[in-house]
């Protein structure tokens, strides 16, 4: 039996960079001899009644998978709910894409991550300074802090806080968003390592370094090179995926103190092109090879 599957990328964004992952996985899957389409997340509707479905213009069948690179949850809950396996699972993709519900699963499984203080919702920015008790965070987390906006992404979202006043500022500011207080992990100053992880290997990683900004992402200018992580920071990434229950990720870690990692952030969406222009390792290949025997394990199961 010949697989076909749907890769979804969003299409509200202007940037070609989720196109080309999407492009990645379809090349990749082509090598398998494995057809598939790709859509834009606004392609498909989802249909909402006793018998749900989806509203497509012309495709009309069902595919046996799904490779979900958007963070559209609501259309990859209901994709699920019509039975196709979708990967990453909406669940995943949903955790992964709030730090506050990465870092409680993280925590939950007591795996070593900075310390972390979640900011307690507030519906009006009058008396925030009191509200927000700057001075027990300060003296918990100590300055440098960093702060950290629940969705975000490039790096564009993280702060390095230096003072009260500082603090007091970016509160103001950021108010009304859901956002974390975090230490400093100083030892770590411009460069952390990613480590692609698909099922329970770590196919690939690199180093990357900034030579001017806190921040280690590509993005804010962090430049990459290939990394060999040790036994200890492969177990780590591995079991930050499976702790929010995804299949594929890019797992970012912080060196801590004597280069002990320390787990930044999980990125079930992970782009793969600049690990793979740096590594010469396409990820996208591991995880065609993984959602085929993840399938194939599944086909036998019911066959039983
Ligand atoms: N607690 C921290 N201590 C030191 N550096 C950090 C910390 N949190 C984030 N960073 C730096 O900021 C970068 C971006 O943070 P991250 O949480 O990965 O957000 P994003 O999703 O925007 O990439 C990281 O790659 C790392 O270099
Ligand atoms: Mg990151």
């Amino acid at each position: 039996m010949t697989l076909t599957g749907w890769i979804i990328y969003n299409g509200s964004l202007q940037s070609k960079k989720f196109l080309d992952f999407a492009m990645m996985l379809q090349l990749a899957a082509k090598k398998q001899y494995i057809d598939t389409i790709l859509f834009t997340n606004n392609q498909l509707l989802t249909y909402l009644y006793e018998q749900s479905k989806l509203l497509t213009k012309g495709e009309k069948n069902l595919p046996d998978f799904v490779i979900f690179t958007d963070k559209d949850i609501y259309l990859a809950q209901h994709l699920e709910m019509l039975g196709i396996p979708v990967f990453n699972r909406a669940e995943a993709i949903e955790i992964s894409d709030d730090k506050i519900r990465t870092y409680q699963l993280l925590a939950k499984h007591h795996l070593p991550i900075p310390k972390t203080i979640v900011a307690p919702k507030a519906f009006s920015n009058h008396h925030l300074d009191h509200f927000y008790n700057l001075e027990l965070i300060i003296e918990t987390l100590r300055l440098p802090l960093i702060v950290k906006e629940a969705f975000g992404s490039f790096g564009e979202q993280v702060y390095l806080i230096h003072t009260k006043e500082e603090l007091r500022k970016k509160v103001h500011e950021i108010h009304g968003k859901s956002f974390l207080f975090q230490q400093f992990i100083e030892t770590s100053y411009g460069k952390d390592i990613r480590l692609q992880v698909v099922g329970n290997q770590v196919v690939t990683a690199m180093k990357r370094t900034s030579k001017n900004d806190f921040r280690a992402n590509i993005t804010t200018g962090g430049e990459m090179e290939a990394y060999y992580p040790s036994e200890r920071e492969k177990t780590l990434a591995i079991q930050a995926t499976q702790a929010i229950g995804a299949d594929f990720a890019g797992v970012d870690l912080l060196f801590g103190e004597n280069e002990q990692p320390i787990i930044c952030e999980i990125n079930s969406n992970a782009h793969i092109r600049n690990i793979y222009e740096c590594t010469h390792i396409n990820p996208a290949d591991f995880i065609i090879d993984h959602i085929i025997q993840t399938l194939g394990i599944k086909d036998e199961k019911n066959d039983k």
